[in-house]
C-alpha cells in the first residue's frame, strides 16, 4: 500500500505509485525515480495537493488496510454521473430547462450507477482529490451523487423510519420505503439550475453581485422547476429543501431539519462535505478532517440531522490510508486502518523519527489505535495542525462559521471509499445505533 504524502514532502528519487494526472494529462508517471526539477514543477504547480508514494519497506513489514478497490468504485460512480453531468451543463447552455428527453436519458445513467453501486456495496468513503478537474458543478454533482447513495445505503433502517414516520399515508411498505432512487435522482439533479451561474467559474468576479447570491439561494427552487413533469415528485420535493439546516436559517425557506424529507437530510451533508473540501475559484479548500470536524463537533454542527451527521463521519473517514502524519512528539505515523468508532482517531504505524528518517523495524511501534492511547496525539498532517481535534467542542453559533459559509457556497471535487465486507458490519452496527436513538 502506498504512503500519501503532500507533494511539498517529496523528495528525489521516491516513486509515484499513481500517476500524476492533471487535466487528463499525465503529469508524472508512476513507478519511475522522481528528478529534482520535476519537484520544483511539482512544488510551484500542486503545493496541497497529495500523492501516493510506493513505500516498498513499509509494505515488507506492515499490513495496510486494503481500500484499492473501494477507490475504484467511487471515481466509477463520480465520474460516470460528472460525465453525465458535463453533458446537461451543454445541454443547459443551449437551452433553459431539461427536455423530457434529456431527462430520460440521464435517468438511465443514474439508474445504471445506483445497480453499478448495490453491485459494489462500500462502507467507508475516502476523499480521494484528483486533479483532473474541468467542471467544478458536473464534478461536485458526481460527488454528492455518489457521497448520498453510500450514506442513504448505509442507514436504510432510518430511511424507512423517517419516511414512514413523515408519510402522510397510514401505511408505507418497507420495500417503498427503503426505495433509493429518488435520492439518487434527488442528489444528481439538485445543483442543475447552477449551470446558469457557470460563467462565473470560467471568469471568476471578485465577489458575486446580489443577483447572483440571490440566484444561489434560490437554485433549489429553480432547479425543482426546471425538470419536466415526469421527474418523480418526490425527487422534486427533496431538492426544493436540499439546503435547509437541522436547525433552520438555511435556504429557501428556513424551516427546522426533521420537517425535512430524510433525502433532503443526506445530500444537506453530502453537498456541503463535497463544497467545503473542494477547491474552487472562490475559495480554498478546507481539509476532510476539519470539514468533518466543524460539522460533527465544531460550530457547523446544527447545520445537520444530528443522527446522520456523526454515521457519515464514519462513513467518510478523515485520514486515508496510507497518510503520514506528524504525531504531537515530532515522529511520524502512517494511518494503517480506520477506526469506525472514533474516526478522528485512527490506527497508525509509529514509523519515522523527528527529522522524518524511517526508524528500523526493531524501533517501530504499532499498530496502535489512537482512540486507545490518550498519550499518542495526532500534531500535523500535511500542512494541517491538527490540535483543533483535542479541543473542546464548540458550542453551536448563530453566526455562520468559515465551514458554513463555504457550505452554501458552490463548488466542486471529488471523493473515493473503502472495503464492502467492513461495510456490512458497519451497516449492522449503524442499524443497531440508529434504533437505540429512536426507540
Ligand atoms: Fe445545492
Ligand atoms: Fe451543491
Amino acid at each position: 500500500m502506498p504512503l500519501l504524502l503532500p507533494v511539498k514532502e517529496l523528495i528525489a528519487g521516491m516513486t509515484l505509485a499513481e500517476p500524476l494526472v492533471f487535466k487528463g494529462r499525465v503529469m508524472v508517471a508512476a513507478g519511475r525515480p522522481l528528478a529534482e526539477d520535476e519537484l520544483d514543477g511539482l512544488r510551484r504547480r500542486f503545493p496541497r495537493s497529495l500523492v501516493r508514494v510506493a513505500d516498498a519497506y513499509l509494505d515488507d513489514i506492515v499490513t495496510f488496510q486494503d481500500d484499492r478497490r473501494d477507490r475504484e468504485v467511487a471515481l466509477q460512480a463520480q465520474g460516470q454521473i460528472a460525465s453525465c453531468m458535463t453533458e446537461v451543463g451543454r445541454t443547459m447552455v443551449r437551452r433553459s430547462a431539461l427536455s423530457t428527453r434529456d431527462f430520460k436519458t440521464m435517468e438511465s445513467a443514474a439508474l445504471e450507477m445506483m445497480r453499478y453501486l448495490a453491485d459494489h456495496p462500500v462502507t467507508a468513503a475516502m476523499v480521494m482529490r484528483t486533479m483532473d478537474s474541468e467542471n467544478h458543478i458536473a464534478d461536485h454533482t458526481g460527488s454528492v451523487f455518489y457521497l448520498s447513495l453510500v450514506l442513504g445505503s448505509a442507514v436504510k433502517g432510518y430511511v424507512v423510519q423517517e419516511r414512514i414516520r413523515q408519510t402522510s399515508l397510514k401505511q408505507m411498505r418497507p420495500s417503498v420505503a427503503m426505495d433509493l432512487v429518488p435520492l439518487g435522482l434527488a442528489s444528481m439533479f439538485a445543483d442543475v439550475a447552477m449551470f446558469s451561474l457557470a460563467d462565473v467559474y470560467d471568469d471568476p468576479p471578485e465577489r458575486l453581485s446580489d443577483r447572483q447570491q440571490q440566484f444561489i439561494r434560490e437554485h433549489p427552487n429553480r432547479a425543482a422547476d426546471l425538470l419536466p413533469e415526469l421527474f418523480p415528485a418526490i425527487a422534486r420535493a427533496v431538492i426544493r429543501s436540499h439546503h435547509e439546516n437541522h436547525a433552520g436559517r438555511g435556504y429557501p425557506k428556513g424551516t427546522e431539519g426533521d420537517r425535512q424529507h430524510v433525502f433532503s437530510r443526506i445530500i444537506r451533508i453530502c453537498d456541503a462535505f463535497a463544497a467545503v473540501t473542494a477547491v474552487d475559484v472562490f475559495k480554498e479548500a478546507i481539509s476532510p478532517c476539519r470539514a468533518l470536524w466543524e460539522m460533527t463537533r465544531g460550530p457547523a454542527r446544527d447545520c445537520f440531522d444530528p443522527v446522520l451527521m456523526p454515521l457519515f463521519a464514519r462513513l467518510i473517514q478523515p485520514f486515508p490510508i496510507g497518510a503520514r502524519v506528524e504525531l504531537v512528539d515530532g515522529r511520524g505515523a502512517v494511518v494503517v486502518r480506520y477506526n469506525r468508532n472514533e474516526p478522528f482517531r485512527p490506527v497508525v504505524v509509529v514509523a519515522f523519527d523527528e527529522h522524518g528518517a524511517r526508524l528500523p523495524a526493531e524501533r517501530m511501534a504499532g499498530p496502535l489505535d489512537l482512540s486507545a492511547e490518550d498519550q499518542v496525539r495526532l500534531a500535523r498532517f500535511g500542512e494541517e495542525d491538527l490540535g483543533y481535534l483535542y479541543a473542546p467542542e464548540d458550542e453551536p453559533s448563530n453566526e455562520p462559521s468559515p465551514g458554513q459559509s463555504a457550505a452554501v457556497s458552490i463548488q466542486h471535487r471529488q471523493v473515493a471509499v473503502t472495503d464492502s465486507k467492513v461495510m456490512l458490519d458497519q451497516e449492522r452496527r449503524f442499524e443497531r445505533l440508529i434504533w437505540c436513538s429512536f426507540p
